[in-house]
């Protein structure tokens, strides 16, 4: 009788509700559906790395800290290279305890010092028999107007100059361990992006979103520039966005006081990859059998993608590389 009663009044509020009801399954559905999409692609090489080296720059958080993880799981020796050794301690036991893995070794490296990113190569150059993957993720996003300690603008000099140095500074071993493979996150804010060739320090019109639109321009075109350079060598170069994806990069639009923001990018979060999806691509650049004789490519959602039109202006390029040497000294 009880039952009944329920489950009468339970069809009555169903037939009066009806539109709402079904507008707000199609809704969910929608959402799902939507959230599935921008999960983007899964990387499902089952490649395994025992004897092989890989050190990942900027891996205490975020894609990086993922991408350390699946590596680790793969059997490789893990190197991640951070600037705050304490938050990378932590996240290097996180990442032997979620592996099973226990060859994970935390370098120190400031990509914004010249001289650190020196030290953590002649580190590598000293200790490591090998290197078979050099992944450059670590970024900084749309900053205040910095400087780094050689006097480098901040975006451009973490994002691109540090690991143009860094990378020059590896290849003698990449070229020993070949084949091997050299991986530069850089984003699709890349499209966007201009090399400021006669301010590339953008001392004369500061935006934080257009340095880090050039800084990502800079990673792509890095990629197709090196790859060009290492052609025969058995060191194959890949640049990639890896989706828009939940990790700490937008720290510096999320200052404590703007609440607002916080409360407003709620929604977006829910929307935006996790690390591991963010990961995928990756990974996929990293180990992917079927791209090991592909070079200086871009990727996103494990596949490749056309660049914007000014990533792949081969004369940039070799601007950008010639740029880079001089303010490197190299
Ligand atoms: N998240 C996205 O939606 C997205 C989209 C497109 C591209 N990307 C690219 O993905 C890469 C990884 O970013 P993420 O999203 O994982 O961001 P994240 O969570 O902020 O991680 C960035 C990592 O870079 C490190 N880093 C920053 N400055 C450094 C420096 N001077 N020296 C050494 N390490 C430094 C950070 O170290 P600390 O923790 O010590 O600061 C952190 O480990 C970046 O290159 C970013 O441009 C991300």
């Amino acid at each position: 009788m009880g039952m009944q009663h329920v489950w009468k009044a339970l069809m009555g509020f169903v037939e009066s509700h009806a539109t709402g009801i079904a507008a707000t399954a199609a809704a969910g559905v929608g959402l799902v559906t939507l959230r599935i999409w921008l999960a983007g692609g899964v990387c499902h090489s089952r490649v395994r790395l025992e004897g092989k080296t890989v050190l990942i720059t900027g891996a205490n958080t975020g894609i990086g800290k993922e991408t350390a993880v699946d590596l680790a799981q793969r059997g490789a020796r893990v190197l991640i290279a951070c600037r705050d050794l304490s938050r990378a301690k932590k996240a290097a036991a996180d990442i032997r305890q979620r592996s099973g893995n226990g060859n994970v070794v935390v370098k120190l490296v400031d990509l914004a010092s010249l001289d650190s990113v020196r030290q953590l190569a002649k580190d590598i150059q000293e200790n490591e028999e090998r290197l078979d993957i050099l992944i450059n993720n670590a970024g900084i996003m749309m900053c205040p107007k910095w400087k780094t300690e050689d006097g480098f603008e901040m975006q451009f000099g973490v994002n691109h100059l540090g690991h143009f140095l860094l990378t020059n500074c590896l290849l003698d071993l990449l070229k020993k361990s070949a084949p091997s493979r050299i991986v530069n996150v850089s984003s699709l804010a890349h499209e966007k992006g201009q090399i400021h060739f006669d301010d590339i320090n953008l001392d004369n019109d500061y935006g934080p979103l257009k340095s880090y639109r050039q800084s990502k321009l800079a990673n792509v075109l890095f990629s197709r520039e090196l790859a060009a350079r290492l052609k025969g060598t058995g060191v194959t170069v890949y640049s990639l966005h890896p989706g828009v994806v939940r990790t700490e990069l937008a720290r510096h639009q999320l200052t404590p006081s703007a609440l607002w923001k916080r409360i407003l990018i709620v929604p977006i979060y829910l929307l935006m990859k996790t690390p591991w999806q963010g990961a995928q691509t990756t990974i996929y650049c990293a180990v992917e059998e079927s791209i090991a004789d592909v070079s200086g490519l871009y990727y996103s959602d494990c596949a490749p993608k056309e660049p914007a039109p000014q990533a792949k202006d081969d004369q940039a390029a070799r601007r950008l590389w010639d740029l880079s040497t001089s303010m490197l000294g190299l």
